[in-house]
């Protein structure tokens, strides 16, 4: 199998169509309402906080997200999105979500839009990151594994459609 060159960056307007097109068409990734994603590209834009309007209650004001693409010959093939827990004393991000379109998959894409999402919470000062995963998600399971997170809890019927269990992970940063 030939390995895709790809390069990442932060997602900007124009990407919302690719990244919803490659999201639906990825059973295993946490499916959104457009509406979300488009915050999180504006606010990508402005370098504002991010959370959607429907969901503001006046502390989102310290909450930030961050979406990365991965492109290869200007075809999006990959994205992820961390988020920045607001808390007083030890400053928690979350890895939300990554998704690598099929036939780009084993090339190291996942595991370098990871790893961007990781910088950018270091940046923000995040202290830890955790991530919630289906448990049957066996290719997720084993990317946050090579990164370094470690299981610590899980829960059993989490999800539905299908049912399974969630487990959480986490990474202590450095
Ligand atoms: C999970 C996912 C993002 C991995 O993307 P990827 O680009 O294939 O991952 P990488 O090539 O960077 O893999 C990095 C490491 O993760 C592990 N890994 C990734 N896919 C794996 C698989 N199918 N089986 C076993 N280990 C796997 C390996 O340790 C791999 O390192 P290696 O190739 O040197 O052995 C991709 O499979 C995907 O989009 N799955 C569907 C969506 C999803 O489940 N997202 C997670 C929940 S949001």
């Amino acid at each position: 199998m030939s390995v895709p060159q790809f390069h990442l960056r932060r997602a900007i307007a124009s990407d919302l169509d690719p990244i919803l097109a490659l999201e639906r068409a990825t059973d295993l990734a946490p499916h959104w309402p457009p509406s979300t994603y488009a915050d999180i590209l504006e606010s990508n834009a402005l370098g504002a906080p991010s959370i959607p309007r429907s969901l503001r209650n006046g502390w989102e004001t310290e909450i930030q997200r961050c979406l990365f693409v991965a492109e290869n010959d200007n075809s999006l093939i990959g994205f992820a999105v961390g988020l920045l827990h607001p808390a007083a004393s030890s400053r928690t991000a979350e890895l939300e979500s990554v998704v690598v379109s099929a036939n780009s998959r084993r090339a190291g894409i996942g595991r370098a839009l990871c790893r961007a999402v990781l910088d950018w919470s270091r940046s923000q000062g995040a202290t830890e990151v955790v991530l919630e995963v289906r448990a049957s998600s066996s290719a997720a399971v084993a990317l946050y594994a090579s990164l370094g997170f470690t299981t610590t809890a899980r829960r059993p019927r989490y999800y539905q459609d299908p049912a399974d269990d969630a487990l959480l992970m986490r990474l202590q940063l450095e």
